[in-house]
């Protein structure tokens, strides 16, 4: 249900796409850079990388602002292969590509300019940017019509061909009337692109060096420019916690949209989050309140009951999880197996059919086919120092309330009475036990309570 990561584009085309990420950010009031916060478990920045390389970029260059070794490090996470160039002095976005000069150089047909701080573009949308350059154009401009244009560049249009584009605080009174905005991103063609960038200026009402400008100079220069018009949610762009936030409703949307056309049934899909790269299968029932964190793989078949929070889990097919359970990293569930409600596991493979009921934590453990772990059975599996795994073989069976002090092994077919505190191995058909043994007074509560109402009566007089 993750956007296709297979080039969109059957072209031979090469492309470069510069990803501009020298935002200041300051509206977000974070110590975190604007374009590493998140949408759907993956940084704005992630985003617009997979986007571009799913739409054919096999060069990648990102621009950031000084001393942003945390942008830089997050590329290098992301896309190995990135270049990072930095631009030193925030002097208006075409001077910001122009700092990638060294990858133009290189000669790419296709160059497309993408933003970091606008991560719902998707990686269809850059591909249909990019048409239009086979075609001849130098210049492709990316629209949408803008419920409120203010703030935004206008294209100036006749018929279907762009001859400007014109920044707010530039346009006249006229100008300010047209609604058809423009959502910043652009390609170029690469034979022509420095050539065009090289020539913009900064005679405007900023004094920037503004990338909107390649649209009039590649006329100027004789060469035919396009456009391309997308919805305006797509552009939406990010200086803020509250447009962060609708961000996030909006790719929520679409994984949820895409999550029920694959085939599986949310019940109350507004109630639902996703990750970018959550996986699920035909016929998989997700409830109302589930989370999935990144990296969740859900098979067939699988129900998922509400309140429940999964992350970094494998689930295999016709298993059932919660209501109100945990999987955290490393949990692998197996085929039909149960995990019940308050149940946490951890970096833990559970077996075939095996179940989990009630009341659960599993961490560092393997748990064979058909075993039965009890209600409140805990893994003891971290000493303050260092973490130790418990082995429990197929079709054994644990009692409730047990502990289980690893690194300790239940041999296959075992018993564990319940209560118990296993801190020795159990062979294979062994009972392990540990606990207290029970004594039994009989008529013991006859005395019990005569005494106990003397001395109440005692008190009263
Ligand atoms: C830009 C467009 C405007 C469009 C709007 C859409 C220009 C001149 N204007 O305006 O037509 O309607 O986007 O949101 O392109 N950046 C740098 N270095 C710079 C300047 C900007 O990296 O020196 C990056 C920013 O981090 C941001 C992007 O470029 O990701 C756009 O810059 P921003 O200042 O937000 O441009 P707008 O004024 O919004
Ligand atoms: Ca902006």
């Amino acid at each position: 249900m993750t956007s296709t990561e297979a080039p969109l584009t059957s072209s031979s085309r090469t492309c470069l796409a510069i990803v501009l990420a020298a935002g200041e950010g300051t509206r977000m009031k974070s110590d975190r850079p604007k374009v590493l916060h998140q949408v759907a478990g993956r940084s704005m920045l992630g985003h617009v990388l997979a986007a571009v390389t799913a739409a054919g970029a096999s060069n990648v260059a990102v621009v950031i602002g000084s001393d942003r070794e945390d942008v830089a490090n997050e590329t290098q996470k992301t896309l190995a292969g990135a270049r990072i160039f930095v631009q030193r002095e925030r002097l208006g976005t075409a001077h910001a590509v122009l700092s990638a000069r060294e990858a133009l150089e290189q000669g790419a047909d296709d160059v497309i300019v993408a933003f970091a701080d606008t991560p719902l573009v998707t990686a269809e949308t850059f591909a249909r940017l990019r048409a239009p350059l086979s075609e001849g154009a130098a210049v492709v401009a990316l629209g949408f019509e803008a419920e409120n244009p203010t703030g935004y560049g206008r294209f100036i249009t006749e018929g279907d061909r762009i001859l400007a584009i014109r920044e707010h605080k530039d346009a006249s009174e006229t100008e300010r009337a047209i609604t058809l905005c423009n959502g910043g991103l652009m390609a170029l063609r690469g034979d022509t692109a420095r050539a065009v960038l090289e020539k913009i200026g900064n005679a405007n009402a900023q004094g920037e060096y503004y990338l909107t400008d390649a649209v009039a100079i590649a006329r100027e220069l004789g060469h035919p420019t396009a456009f391309v018009v997308v919805p305006e949610e797509e552009v939406h762009g990010i200086n803020d916690r509250m447009q962060l936030a609708a961000a996030e409703r909006m790719m929520q949307d679409r994984l949820r949209r895409a999550a029920m056309l694959s085939g599986v049934t949310l019940i109350a899909p507004e109630t639902v989050f996703f990750s970018h790269d959550t996986k699920l299968g035909r016929d998989v029932v997700v409830e109302p309140h589930v989370v999935f964190g990144p990296g969740v793989v859900v098979e067939q078949g699988v129900v998922i009951h509400g309140f429940s929070h999964l992350e970094g889990a494998r689930i295999a097919a016709g298993a059932g999880i919660g209501p109100f359970a945990r999987l955290r990293p490393g949990a692998a569930i197996g085929p039909k197996a149960k995990v019940g409600n308050f149940v946490e596991i951890k970096n833990t493979d559970l077996g075939a059919r095996a179940k989990v009921s009630h009341l659960t934590y599993l961490g560092d453990a393997s748990v064979g086919a058909e075993a039965n772990i009890g209600a409140g059975t805990i893994t003891c599996n971290y000493d303050g120092f260092n973490k130790y795994r418990t082995e429990i073989g197929a079709g054994a069976f644990v009692g409730s309330n047990s502990a289980l002090v690893a690194p300790v092994t239940i041999g296959k077919g075992a018993f564990v009475g319940s209560g118990s505190v296993i801190t020795e191995n159990i062979p294979d058909d062994a009972l392990g036990l540990g606990r207290g043994r029970q004594t039994v007074k009989e008529g013991w509560a006859v005395g019990f309570r005569e005494q106990a109402l003397a001395a109440k009566n005692a008190r009263k007089k």
